[in-house]
């Protein structure tokens, strides 16, 4: 018998009616998965871009809802071999090492296996070189043991100008190499892939490997092969991965300048821009000209305030539907004292779960995230791009691009003539915020302080290894979810090793902290 319905306050879907008591906060909008979890696995040897595919899809899977988290085996090897010492470790005829090797890769897998089936992880990556048969086989054995769908991602390079600058660019200062001068490191490294070249074994498309789902990476992106994919998110994984590129670029994200409605504090709408507004568009065509960018491409949403901001550029502009404000539905153009006066239990849910809250007849900032992914991969496929869009929109966008979680999202702060310029730096990306010097009001509300320290409200996982790492560029675990414990053990196998221990990961994780520069005019956002 089919079960009766009642609609979801928070998200205004209909979900079965329950007897029982209402289910718990955290619950609201989780998303439910049907499929099985996908175990993504990189192959390639060393300094081929492994790690930065592994952060960087895991980002927009975590941004697009999917929880995800990278397992590293290189960081469980740190933690397991306090003190590298040189190439000697990955030689092949290593015993000692290639044991250590193996039981890292092993607690690694242990920690995959607990994140995917009691964490609620969707997918995992197992970032390691994973470069033998052999290995590969273990980690395919695992997948079926655990119902687990098994993808490789490989990558596949030999430019030894790519490589070269690679090491440069993330090996010559990690951990492994942090006493060590630059050019002893990139001949150490360089060493240590000549290790891993007399055992590497490709995935073979035409006989051993046929049967696997895979996708290769060839030449920084240059070609690709695809082989058996196996089902949706395999689709999104590789269409990702087709459209993303690792040249020097800019994205400009600022909010359209001030408009009428927004002095008088009312949501959405189609309103044009005060007079403060207009001399912030002025101050942005400055800005762009100081800028000095050979191509910059300009978007706007299609509301007369983003495109009245852009008029003043005196350059050509893209307009996206796509980069509309978000609906606030029965509540558009209204202040939010009239809406909490109207609508007081719209109001509070809002408050209750901002970014699953949708408007009635409006939409929610999860909507706001579907819609705008088209302009994310976009983005991803341009170089310089300046987006001139709206406070929900932008937040949407910075959320990307700074790994944030879905809780964090609707509370970005993204004052108006305000630019934020995005940097893509080693595997993450710097954030300068550059005020344009124009007044404006402040349409930024607070989380109310009776939700701030309410029943953590999930979701989005952070996405590094359980273990700490020492590397100063690798965002440390961020603890969303207060009903969880913040430390985890080590794992039995390295522990084991009686080699070190995690004994204690930060509590808590570092926000936006504002470093002001010398000119007084940026901050510097320290990730
Ligand atoms: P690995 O994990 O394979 O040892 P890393 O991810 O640490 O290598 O290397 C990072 C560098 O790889 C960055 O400089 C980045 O620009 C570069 N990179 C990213 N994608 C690729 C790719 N598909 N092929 C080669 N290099 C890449
Ligand atoms: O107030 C300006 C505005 O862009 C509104 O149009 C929009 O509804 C609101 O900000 C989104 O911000 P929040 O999600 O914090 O209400
Ligand atoms: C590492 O230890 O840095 C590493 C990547 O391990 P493996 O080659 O064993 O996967």
């Amino acid at each position: 018998m089919p079960r009766e319905l009642t609609q979801n306050r928070i998200q205004k879907i209909w979900i079965p009616t329950k007897d029982d008591k209402p289910a718990p906060r955290r619950a609201t909008g989780a998303p439910h998965f049907v499929n099985p979890p996908t175990v993504i696995v990189m192959v390639g040897l060393p300094a081929r871009g492994k790690t930065y595919m592994s952060k960087k899809l895991t980002r927009y899977l975590n941004w697009i809802g999917m929880p995800t988290k990278v397992f590293n085996v290189g960081e469980y090897r740190r933690e397991a071999v306090k003190n590298y010492s040189s190439y000697d470790f990955f030689k092949p005829d290593n015993e000692c090492a290639v044991k250590i090797r193996q039981q890292c890769a092993l607690a690694a897998l242990r920690d995959v296996k607990s994140y995917l089936k009691d964490e609620g992880g969707q997918v995992a990556v197992f970032d390691a070189t994973n470069t033998t048969r052999e290995r590969r086989e273990m980690i395919l054995k695992f997948g079926a043991e655990n119902s687990f769908k098994i993808f490789f991602i490989e990558s596949v390079c030999d430019d030894p100008s790519v490589i070269a600058s690679n090491i440069m660019e993330v090996k010559v200062s990690c951990p492994d190499y942090k006493d060590c001068n630059k050019t002893d490191a990139m001949l150490d490294f360089q060493r240590r892939i000549e290790c891993y070249k007399t055992s590497y074994q490709p995935l073979d498309p035409d006989q051993h490997d046929r049967d696997l789902s895979f996708i290769k990476v060839i030449d920084v992106g240059r070609r690709y092969l695809v082989n058996r994919i196996q089902d949706h998110i395999q689709s999104k994984i590789v269409y990702y991965l087709m459209n993303i590129h690792v040249q020097p670029r800019t994205i400009y994200l600022c909010r359209h300048g001030e408009s009428s409605d927004n002095l008088e504090g009312r949501l959405g709408g189609d309103a044009g821009l005060s007079a403060r507004g207009k001399q912030f568009s002025a101050a942005l065509a400055r800005f762009v000209e100081e800028q000095q960018l050979e191509d910059l491409k300009v978007w706007t949403s299609q509301l007369c305030r983003s495109i009245q901001t852009a008029e003043h550029l005196g350059v050509p502009y893209e307009q996206w539907k796509a980069l509309n404000e978000i609906d606030a539905g029965v509540c558009e153009e209204m202040t939010y004292d009239e809406v909490k006066e109207k609508f007081p239990d719209e109001f509070a849910l809002r408050d209750e779960d901002k970014f699953y809250y949708r408007y009635p007849a409006g939409e929610s900032y999860q909507d706001l995230v579907q819609r705008v992914e088209p302009v994310i991969m976009e983005l991803e496929r341009q170089e310089n791009v300046l987006v001139v869009c709206h406070q929900a929109v932008m937040r949407c966008l910075l959320a990307y691009f700074l790994d944030k979680s879905a809780d964090e999202m609707p509370y970005l702060k993204c004052p108006l003539h305000t630019v934020l310029k995005l940097t893509p730096v080693a595997y993450g990306c710097k954030v300068e915020s550059i005020s344009l010097n124009v007044e404006a009001v402040n349409t930024h509300r607070e989380r109310p302080e009776e939700v701030k320290r309410g029943p953590g409200t999930l979701i989005r996982r952070n996405s590094v290894t359980p273990l700490t790492s020492p590397e100063s560029n690798i965002k440390k675990p961020r603890i969303d979810d207060l009903d969880e414990p913040p430390i985890q053990e080590v794992p039995p196998s390295v522990a084991s090793l009686a080699l070190c221990s995690p004994s204690h990961l930060p509590l808590a994780l570092a926000g936006q902290n504002l470093r002001r520069s010398s000119s007084g005019r940026h901050d510097v956002l320290q990730l």
